[in-house]
């Protein structure tokens, strides 16, 4: 018996086999093929391009594990949080979806604000309305592209286009939902009045779930498309951040979690809701019942790294980065990275903030420019958890997952960077991995989420902060937060 997890991220749709003692048996990632960015702040990608990825990664899965659909006992889901997806009355995708990261809907935030209120926002869902959100991106096509509107019928999130696909019924789960920026986090429920106020129309928003709650069941005609068995239940699943926390077993107070993908996320568990009233990070329902979480974001963290690489230096492997960066000293020799490159979330909530290295010389090598970018995405994952621990949540370790936390040297700056305990885990599969437990949780492998990570996640390497290290970067922490405010009126001009 196998359970299935599908995580549909931004360069790629993975798909993971878990066995009945929650370990990971098969996987199979079919990459994506759409990405716009046509126009700077763009970012758009077609949901149809989700769906053809997700049955490749589907059949992928079962052939790599050699199995068919019959096998699988139950499917959950995460995926890239925030896009907006669009559908008319025959339940077709209306447009392309504008994704996590597309930054154009400042415009629409601040109308929102006018409109509701800052606070007011805060009280309702909260968190302030952010380019990054759903529902500016909505307001966006309603003030943009009124031919798309007025077709719209309903409001998803990417991983639930793929569930739409399989199963025929529109569903949303509690993380998820809560990252639109129309839902009542505390409450675990869509805002009816703030859907009143901006003239939403409530019929638009799925029903939403507990993730572990079970919301369809395979058609026949996915079935066909998949290798799937009819009728094989889904669970609700949950927003990637959430879901990975689920991998990373941050269900309880005191562990955090510092995922280096594209963007970089530093993750808390809470057991009642806490929020920054400047809203720097934000506060959502996590995918454990009646429990939420805190994160803060880094819009550029892999992709700094990704962007030097593929810009400057596209015949020398990742690996081979991480090397020389290794040579070089702690601080770079003076040489700051902001990270900046998609706009920037905690603590500046800008989406017009530019990246950039600051405090070049002649004597600075490549070696410097790599583990300079290291470093600045190490800073802006401590400004994440500055705000973290600043609002009352404890944390005295941090586990680290995600690409980046492949590299030894990363780990061990993080660790350095963030004065304390950083660990990583025997699975490295954050996302899909979580979403596999929540499958398993919903169908009966698992009595609950807590249940599901205490026997399946196992700590393998613990890297304690180096004090000589930690001195440096501590000073060089100070210096970095001052620079982006310094440059801000003059990059906003550009
Ligand atoms: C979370 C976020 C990213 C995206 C893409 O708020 O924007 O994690 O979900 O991975």
């Amino acid at each position: 018996m196998y359970w299935l997890g599908i995580d549909i991220g931004t360069g790629g749709t993975r798909a993971l086999l878990l066995n009945e003692q929650g370990r990971i048996v098969a996987s199979h990632t079919a990459a994506h093929e759409d990405f716009r960015m046509e126009r700077p702040l763009w970012a758009e990608q077609d949901p149809d391009d989700w769906w053809r990825a997700a049955q490749l990664a589907i059949r992928g899965v079962l052939q790599e594990a050699q199995t068919d659909g019959s096998a699988i006992k139950g499917i959950g889901f995460s995926g890239q949080m925030h896009g907006l997806v669009m559908l008319d009355a025959e339940g077709k995708v209306i447009r392309p979806s504008l994704i996590w990261c597309d930054q154009r809907s400042q415009p629409q935030v601040d109308a929102i604000h006018s409109k509701v209120g800052r606070d007011r926002m805060v009280a309702l869902t909260a968190n302030p309305a952010i380019t990054g959100f759903t529902l500016p991106k909505l307001l966006w096509v309603r003030d943009n592209d009124p031919a798309s509107y007025d077709r719209l019928r309903t409001v998803l999130v990417p991983k639930d286009y793929v569930r739409f696909k399989l199963s025929g019924e529109l569903a949303q789960d509690v993380s998820d939902a809560s990252g639109t920026g129309v839902f009542d986090v505390v409450n675990r429920t869509w805002s009816r009045p703030l859907m009143d106020e901006l003239g939403l129309n409530p019929a638009w928003f799925p029903q939403v779930f507990e993730s572990s709650q079970i919301c369809g069941r395979v058609t026949e005609a996915a079935a066909s498309a998949t290798g799937l068995r009819a009728g094989t239940p889904m669970v609700a699943g949950a927003g990637d951040q959430a879901a990975s926390a689920v991998g990373n077993g941050i269900v309880e107070h005191g562990i955090a979690s510092c995922t280096l993908g594209t963007s970089g996320v530093v993750f808390a568990h809470m057991d009642a809701p806490a929020y920054d009233p400047m809203g720097r990070v934000h506060t959502f329902c996590h995918a454990v019942p009646g429990k939420w979480h805190v994160m803060g974001v880094t819009q550029g963290a892999g992709l700094s790294l990704q962007w030097f690489r593929n810009t400057l230096a596209p015949d020398t492997s990742y690996d081979n980065l991480m090397q020389e960066a290794a040579q070089a000293e702690p601080g770079s020799d003076g040489l700051f990275w902001l990270p900046y490159l998609m706009g920037e979330r905690t603590p500046h909530l800008d989406a017009l903030a530019r990246g950039g290295w600051i405090g070049l010389t002649a004597r600075h090598q490549r070696r410097d420019l790599v583990r300079a970018i290291v470093e600045g995405v190490s800073f802006s994952q401590k400004d994440c958890l500055d705000v973290i621990l600043e609002i009352g949540v404890d944390v005295s370790r941090v586990r680290a997952s995600g690409g980046g936390a492949k590299s030894a040297l990363w780990r061990q700056i993080l660790a350095d960077v963030f004065h304390c305990r950083v660990t990583t885990l025997e699975s490295q599969e954050g996302s899909a991995y979580g979403a596999g437990l929540l499958a398993m949780v919903g169908t009966g492998g698992f009595g609950s989420v807590a249940e599901a990570c205490s026997a399946c996640i196992t700590e393998t390497t613990i890297i304690d902060p180096r004090p000589r290290e930690s001195a440096t970067y501590r000073a060089h922490h100070e210096i970095y937060k001052t620079l982006y405010p310094a440059l801000k009126t003059s990059i906003r001009l550009l």
